[in-house]
């Protein structure tokens, strides 16, 4: 479904099947990457959500260094494990790009956590999209234009959807308004987790 100009929703594109086994796959990404809290540039104020990553490249941010991609785990200092086939899968069905995704961030958001209007804008290549994986609670999502006073919509993203933002799309400001405590039962003690997937560098 085609929400705007390269803005591509797929509801319920994972079945409860795939949902569970892409979630034990990430509960042993966690087990070798685990949560971390990001801080803001500058202010170092924590975000609500925790974060880790798998693949070549992880987003961190912190006070000192601001938003960037790095190859190690800001706390473990170990290499990010690799992103599990189950959402190498996903991207290759909904990506229609050629080459396989650098980063997947992982979020996770409890009842409480939610994440203020921003684009992707930290790759230095916007001609792959980013394909966007909802597990566990559901929550609002918001989405805008590519500016920031542009109108903006809301879209409630449960268990399995997932989104795709490319296009004339890619740099759209989007945000989570709020999460929906309690109504999935995925994630071990409940809570929601999103899967980023992106291409950092050029080419
Ligand atoms: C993000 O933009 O990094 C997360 C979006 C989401 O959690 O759905
Ligand atoms: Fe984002």
């Amino acid at each position: 479904m085609l929400l705007a100009p390269g803005l591509v929703y797929a509801p319920g594109f994972l079945d409860a099947a795939a949902q569970r086994d892409m979630a034990a796959d990430i509960a042993s990404v966690v087990a070798q990457a685990p949560w971390f809290v990001p801080r803001m540039p500058r202010t170092g104020r924590a975000f609500s959500v925790r974060m880790t990553n798998c693949g070549e490249l992880g987003w961190v941010s912190d006070q000192a260094g601001g938003y960037r991609y790095q190859v190690a785990h800001p706390e473990t200092g170990r290499p990010w494990p690799p992103i599990p086939a189950s959402v190498l899968k996903v991207w290759d069905e909904l990506s229609g790009h050629p080459r396989p995704p650098q980063a997947c961030l992982v979020n996770f958001y409890d009842g409480a956590a939610r994440m203020g209007a921003h684009q992707d804008r930290d790759e230095e290549d916007f001609s792959a999209p980013v394909v966007s994986i909802s597990l566990g609670d559901t929550c609002v999502f918001r989405y805008g234009g590519e500016r920031r006073r542009d109108p903006s919509k809301k879209l409630e993203l449960v268990s399995g959807d997932v989104v795709v933002l490319g296009g004339a799309s890619r740099l759209i400001f989007h945000g989570v308004d709020k999460v929906l405590g309690g109504s999935s039962r995925l994630a071990p003690g409940g809570g929601r987790i999103n899967l980023t997937l992106r291409r950092v560098g050029r080419a």
